[in-house]
């Protein structure tokens, strides 16, 4: 029956011990996963760990400042921060199929962190934010797929470093109260759930970074909206779409034909399945008004009254 200090003096010692004075890698989502194991690893071995953290352009808006803010400025992490959105945008261009866009991401994604990884000399271990549930899944997951994941957590195959999982007997709870007590903010470690594929998956058939803005501006005013009414402990995600239809509209005395962005929210305990938020109408209306004002190109907003299942969370 240990705590959470027991947990982390524990666990820097058998860093310590495994690592020596080798060098470690990992992969930087700015998910809570990578970067709790992220600052747990740097407590146990600072500078001997240096973390890849690609921005692949289809982060939320500021996310990538804010990761960067917390664990590089703030805790002093070593982060390398690799731009990366025009290579993605390019390898994505004319693509419309959903299970094509992710495998192109999730490719491009192991392709730039082994760029970059390769550059760095020396280094014998690869850290992973593994969970608990990630072990006994991939122990028994025969379920057939209905989308291919992409997360940070599946890293190179062919790679030939050591495994560090330092969260491997964690659940998700107990990784949260880990990182508050790492120091990492409360915002960062309570956040929502969110795609390794970004909003490359929320920006309906092909993306283009005209479209990305879009989606990226409307998902900040929900999250501001949601946030000012109290509401975000409440839900287990929400975001918004671009299905990339376009609709009539009026504004002032003149004719608009422009697309309609799409409310997803959900309550749900573990993604597996969903109901739909039963958000107060004012608070939909003002997310409603604010993003047809403040968004270009916007002209109607919906909202999605679909459980999973039927429909799943994300709708690609
Ligand atoms: P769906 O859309 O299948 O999503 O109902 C269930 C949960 O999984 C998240 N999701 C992903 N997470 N990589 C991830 O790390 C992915 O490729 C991915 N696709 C969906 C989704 O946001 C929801 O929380």
């Amino acid at each position: 029956n240990w705590t959470m200090d027991d947990f982390i003096g524990m666990e820097i010692e058998d860093i310590r011990q495994t690592v020596g004075n080798k060098k470690v890698i990992l992969g930087l989502s700015g998910g809570v996963d990578s970067s709790v194991t992220a600052t747990l690893l740097h407590r146990a071995i600072g500078d001997q760990l240096t973390a890849i953290f690609v921005d692949h352009g289809m982060l939320r808006k500021n996310e990538a400042e804010q990761v960067m803010a917390a664990l590089n400025k703030e805790l002093g992490i070593n982060i390398i921060k690799v731009d990366a959105a025009d290579r993605f945008l390019s390898k994505l261009a004319g693509v419309t199929e959903p299970e094509r866009k992710r495998k192109i991401i999730g490719k491009e994604f192991i392709e730039v962190f082994n760029e970059e990884a390769q550059k760095l000399k020396d280094i014998d271990f690869l850290a992973q934010g593994t969970l608990y549930t990630d072990v006994i899944e991939s122990g028994t997951n025969t379920a057939k797929t209905i989308k291919s994941h992409h997360n940070v957590g599946g890293l190179p195959k062919d790679m030939h470093f050591s495994l560090i999982e330092p969260l491997r007997k964690l659940f998700k709870d107990e990784v949260r109260v880990l990182g508050e007590k790492l120091g990492l903010p409360h915002d960062l470690v309570w956040r929502q759930p969110f795609p390794g594929p970004g909003l490359g998956i929320r920006v309906i058939g092909e993306i283009t970074a005209e479209k990305l803005a879009i989606v990226r501006e409307s998902d900040a005013i929900l999250r501001e909206e949601i946030k000012n009414a109290g509401l975000q402990e409440d839900i287990w995600q929400y975001f918004t779409v671009l299905p990339g239809i376009r609709s009539v509209g009026v504004m002032g005395d003149g004719r608009t034909y422009d697309y309609t962005i799409g409310i997803r929210a959900v309550t749900s305990i573990d993604g597996m399945t969903a109901d739909f938020a039963h958000i107060p109408w004012e608070v939909l209306q003002k997310i409603s008004t604010r993003i047809v004002n403040d968004v270009d190109h916007i002209n109607r907003v919906v909202y999605d009254i679909t459980s999973k299942p039927p429909a799943t969370i994300e709708w690609e």
